[in-house]
């Protein structure tokens, strides 16, 4: 059976956790106490875009890749000023 590496994910308020590739977003952010804001909850609104590595990505129809690095780099999207 190949290992799966747990991911060290760096959340957007700066703490970490051990995520599994392949977890829901939504529910390694709950496991991390960390909220990630949600709206239509069906990939259309874009309330819960993330930058991922500076991939984009809608965090409640997304699942967590794989990362050569072990580490994966968590951004809000949203622009903060506008
Ligand atoms: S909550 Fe609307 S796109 Fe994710």
């Amino acid at each position: 059976m190949p290992e799966r590496h747990s991911l060290e994910v760096i959340w957007p308020d700066g703490r970490r956790s051990q995520v599994q590739p392949g977890q829901d977003w939504l529910q390694a952010a709950a496991e991390a106490g960390y909220a990630i804001p949600t709206g239509c909850l069906g990939g259309s609104c874009g309330a819960c875009e993330l930058e991922v590595n500076g991939q984009l990505v809608r965090a409640c129809i997304a699942t967590v890749p794989a990362s050569p690095s072990g580490r994966l780099l968590l951004e809000i999207a949203v622009d903060p000023h506008w």
